[in-house]
């Protein structure tokens, strides 16, 4: 949840008014919320010194090696001292690493062991992509030239076509201790998609700053969010109808800022060194695409993501303000009594015993009636899963009885990140107070955490962790708790949502015309509010005082406050503003600050708690929720949005954010569903319910004391939720084998259309509809008060075909046309591709029910009367399943096959078959395709007769059905030929008669 005061989001619980608020009592807060000085960014300080007049570098001593080459930089001139000290010798380092695949390293000569954390990214806190063994430069997809005239710039091409896709000709390498720049040169108009994490347009636009710090700051729009993943894609469309496509990979976890202008994008670091990773997006057959671009990131650079356990991809619901478990129950029963799905149940902070992380409320969420409830979820096939906040609670030293066993267990261990002033824990400040948090870089903090969890899990039998706050945030500047541990457990230093004069009386946008008596009390309410909070200010009001540059100092590197500002969107821009400040050290032997590890904190609490669900659960794939990530975290994490609202924009931008982190690796990806801050509404909340269903993972999660928005509340987000749900667990297996081939080849699940159809560059832009994997097309509304939802139907230009997923009727639609689609509240647009076969299920209440029902395949057939697809089956939990099934289904001239490999057994029949798109009724086969669609063959005459053959039997008897209408043959009532399983043994099915 989010939490500094500027941007806490307090709620509304009917409309309370002001008045009657003020008479509770205001709590005593915290101290320090603004202690830090105002900063400049640098990017926006007309006094910065112009790094690009620092005098660049000179290469000298190549150095051939079998697959790439080494030189000397030295400083080309007198030490500029831009934003840190001059480092004059570094060493350049080019490897052809695979074919696709080069990485240019530099980085200084000198490394001391007390300083390489400064300038080197371990590997193993952060995957370091490696030479294959073989690749040369005479293989290699890609090319580095350079050149010491004026000073050393280099650039990549292909070989094959000699396209240039990163040039730093024509400007200089900074590299400082603290600040380090580069710029490329960019073609016109280029299209930038990519940098996650950010609440942006999905195309990044050529005016676009990307800052990069991990922040504790929701929705914080065209600034940093939560996390970091270096990595950009670049598509570009030629003359001629074909596309070219790369990525360029920053391995850095520095704080960084991104710059992209018209015809640069330049890149700048507090630190580190660069190690760059070029990808040539090609094929075998030399040709490129963001898909392979996407799936060479994730295979070669940062891991390909975990394989996820199948429940989780049902809905959760979640919210911050479930005051007990009676109300939880309520919301179980609400779920079953409207007949909406209900997988998984979360809670936030509520069954925390003061906010302090592994313990149970003892009055709200008492053992054993808690560990009973939990159990009784499992019984219906449901799962908890409970919130962990990454700071641990300081028990007051003066308090005997203020016992807390998960600080004392870390604290023998001296487990905890240090104050350097002081050489104690680094205390800062978060929900329960004065805090710690635990140094994952030194390995008695994993079997800290591992054993916390584990004691914590036989009260509390959670299926899975959900890790909130690791950016990591802390409410206080510095380690303010220091010499005040006696003051525990203080109040955090703003209001809480339901504390008084901080209700919440924002609704989504056309509140007011959808809702306008409710709409207006809110307005009178509101500005009643703030009436009462200007004549007598709640909180004490922050000086803040501004402070100028800081200049480098030879020798001294300034954590806390370098010189080079970056943008943060904190108020004053510190980087110790609301999170651990950057000179906090860490127990490892070279002292590593923050200053380095603070965007890794987030990758290293959820790479800890996978490795202890792994004890909790052996052999079970882990199920972790992080809002901190970085490159890599895929490979361990699910991640969320963070704290959006309950805005139609915040909607809107889920999924251009869910878009980036599919390419970043984290395709576990789900939007706060109806909107964390703020009060929804149902126009919003049915619509959103709609679109959330398309996304991975789909949970509903609110702000304590805002409205409720459970599905059930209003009639119409029940409707809608019960459609949507419908339709995605329905093809729970479709995205579970998306999944894995995500898991095993790199490829995306949610998919932009650009992606999909790569020769039309009309779609570059296109965000406003996705694809789920290369099948399904979405149309979501995302604007209010409207029954109608206008969407392109790409390729169809080519001949690409598309089916309404619930009529089955073909879609007539132009090239480029932006087609008006009927989108009453409760129905969000759907359509199947041409080509494709998808394996469904029976939706039901559960994932475990939906699971065991009988299969059908629905065959929709591309303009040659072809289609294809594929179905992963396992376990479902298994981190390493004993045995898997992979069916391949084609279908061609009338007949549908399929085989599959593995030995899972899949006991579940096939019950029907649906085929899409037929130009008339079939009537005999072998006589072609389909494809001419004009042919009067097809369109006249009468079946000839009325026999299908299935296994031998004659299909038309004994409960099976066949009909035929409209282009749509249905066949049913198979289950009895296939009761050993759907997909037991091959089958050819031909349909003739
Ligand atoms: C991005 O940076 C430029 C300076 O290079 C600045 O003028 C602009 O205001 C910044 N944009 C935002 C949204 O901060
Ligand atoms: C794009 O198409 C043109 C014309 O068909 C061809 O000459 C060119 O080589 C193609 N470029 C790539 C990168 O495939």
């Amino acid at each position: 949840m989010r939490s500094t005061f500027s941007s806490v989001i307090l709620g509304l619980v009917g409309l309370t008014t002001a008045q009657t608020v003020t008479e509770r009592v205001i709590p005593t807060l915290s101290p320090q919320i603004d202690a830090l000085p105002s900063l400049t960014p640098t990017i926006l300080d007309p006094t910065a010194p112009d790094s690009q007049a620092c005098p660049g570098y000179k290469a000298a001593n190549v150095v051939q090696a079998g697959h790439g080459f080494t030189a000397d930089l030295t400083i080309a001139g007198a030490d500029c001292q831009a934003f840190g000290n001059d480092i004059a010798d570094l060493v350049l380092e080019v490897q052809y690493q695979t074919k696709e695949r080069l990485n240019l390293k530099i980085y200084p000569k000198h490394i001391s062991p007390q300083n390489s954390s400064w300038f080197i990214l371990p590997a193993h806190l952060v995957d370091e992509p490696a030479w294959d063994g073989k690749t040369t430069a005479n293989t290699s997809d890609l090319k580095l030239d350079w050149s010491n005239d004026p000073t050393f710039q280099f650039k990549v091409s292909r070989i094959n076509t000699g396209e240039e896709i990163f040039s730093t000709y024509g400007h200089k390498i900074v590299y400082e201790d603290q600040y380090l720049e580069l710029l490329t040169n960019m073609v016109d108009d280029y299209n930038v998609y990519g940098l996650a994490e950010n609440i942006h347009d999905f195309r990044l636009g050529n005016n676009y700053n990307q800052t990069y710090y991990a922040v504790d700051a929701g929705n914080s729009i065209d600034y940093n969010v939560y996390g970091v993943i270096p990595f950009y894609q670049e598509t570009r469309y030629h003359s001629g109808g074909n596309t070219t496509a790369h990525g360029v990979y920053a391995r850095n976890a520095h704080g960084q800022e991104w710059l992209l202008r018209n015809s640069t994008i330049a890149y700048r670091t507090l630190g580190g060194s660069f190690d760059l990773y070029f990808l040539s997006g090609q094929t075998a057959d030399g040709t490129s695409s963001a898909l392979t671009t996407i799936s060479q990131f994730q295979v070669g650079c940062i891991g390909t993501p975990a394989m996820q356990m199948y429940w989780t991809f049902g809905f959760h619901q979640c919210r911050w303000g479930y005051e007990n478990i009676s109300v939880v129950q309520d919301v179980v029963d609400g779920y079953k009594s409207a007949n909406i799905p209900l997988e998984g149940v979360w809670n936030d902070l509520d069954i925390y015993e003061l906010y302090r992380d592994f313990t149970n409320n003892q009055v709200t969420y008492p053992l054993p009636a808690f560990t009973n409830f939990i159990e009784t979820l499992h019984a219906n096939g449901q799962h908890y899963i409970p919130i962990i906040d990454s700071n641990i609670y300081v028990p007051n030293p003066t308090n005997a009885s203020d016992a807390y066993s998960p600080f004392e267990h870390g604290a023998e261990l001296q487990t905890f990140i240090r104050d350097p002033t002081t050489g104690d824990f680094y205390y800062g400040d978060n929900w329960p107070g004065f805090s710690v948090w635990g140094d994952w870089l030194i390995p008695s903090t994993q079997s800290w955490w591992t054993n916390e969890i584990l004691t914590w899990h036989k009260g509390t039998p959670f299926d899975g962790i959900w890790i909130d706050l690791s950016e990591a945030s802390s409410f206080c500047a510095g380690s303010c708790g220091n010499g005040r541990l006696d003051e525990n457990p203080v109040h955090p230093p703003f209001l809480l949502p339901g504390d008084p004069l901080s209700f919440d009386f924002l609704y989504p946008e056309s509140f007011n015309v959808s809702n306008a008596t409710e709409a207006s009390s809110a307005a009178a309410a509101s500005s009643s509010q703030a009436s009462v909070i200007s004549a007598s200010p709640p909180l004490p009001v922050a000086t803040t005082t501004t402070m100028g540059r800081t200049e480098p100092t030879p020798g001294v590197r300034n954590l806390n406050f370098p010189p080079y500002v970056i943008n943060n969107v904190q108020s004053g821009h510190a980087l110790g503003k609301s999170s651990i400040a950057p000179n906090a050290t860490h127990n490892d032997q070279y002292n590593t600050t923050e200053y380095e590890m603070h965007n890794l904190f987030g990758l290293q609490i959820s790479n800890a708690t996978y490795h202890a669900l792994l004890q909790v659960f052996p052999g079970r794939r882990p199920f972790t929720v992080g809002r901190s990530v970085f490159a890599g975290s895929g490979k361990i994490t699910a991640h969320w949005g963070g704290d959006n609202t309950s805005t139609w924009g915040s909607m809107f931008l889920s999924i251009s954010q869910a878009l980036t982190m599919m390419m970043s690796g984290i395709p576990m990806f789900g939007a706060d569903t109806c909107g964390f801050t703020h009060n929804t509404d149902y126009q919003l909340c049915s619509r959103w319910m709609e679109l959330s269903a398309f996304f991975p993972f789909y949970r509903n999660h609110n702000v304590k004391a805002a409205i409720s928005q459970e599905a059930y509340r209003w009639s119409s987000v029940a409707e809608s939720s019960r459609r949507a749900m419908k339709v995605r667990y329905s093809m729970l297996t479709y995205m579970y084998t998306l999944f894995y081939y995500a898991h095993t080849k790199g490829e995306t699940v949610m998919r932009a259309l650009a992606w999909e159809f790569p020769n039309d560059p009309s779609l570059r832009e296109t965000y406003g509809q996705f694809m789920l994997g290369p099948s399904i097309l979405v149309t979501p509304v995302l604007i209010p008060n409207v029954e109608t939802v206008n969407g392109v139907f790409p390729g169809v230009a080519d001949g690409t075909r598309w089916f309404d997923w619930y009529t089955l009727a073909e879609v007539d639609a132009q090239p480029q046309e932006n087609k008006t689609l009927s989108a009453p509240l409760e129905h969000i647009n759907v359509h199947i591709r041409g080509g494709s076969i998808l394996a469904l299920q029976e939706p039901k209440l559960t994932t475990n029910a939906t699971r065991n029902t009988p299969y059908s395949l629905v065959v929709a057939l591309d303009s040659n009367g072809k289609a294809s697809g594929s179905l992963y089956l396992d376990d479902g939990y298994s981190l390493v399943p004993d045995a898997i099934k992979l069916v391949e289904f084609t279908y061609a001239d009338g007949c549908l096959k399929y085989t599959s490999e593995g030995s899972y057994a899949s006991t579940q029949p096939l019950a029907n078959i649906t085929v899409a798109g037929l130009q008339s009724t079939p009537h005999d086969y072998g006589h072609g395709p389909y494809a001419n669609r004009s042919s009067s063959y097809w369109g006249h005459g009468k079946p000839k007769g009325s026999t299908l053959e299935f296994g031998g039997k004659n299909c038309s008897s004994d409960g099976r059905s066949v009909s035929y209408s409209n282009g749509v043959l249905k066949v049913t009532g198979l289950e009895k030929d296939t009761g050993n399983g759907a997909f037991e043994s091959a089958l050819s099915l031909c349909f003739g008669w």
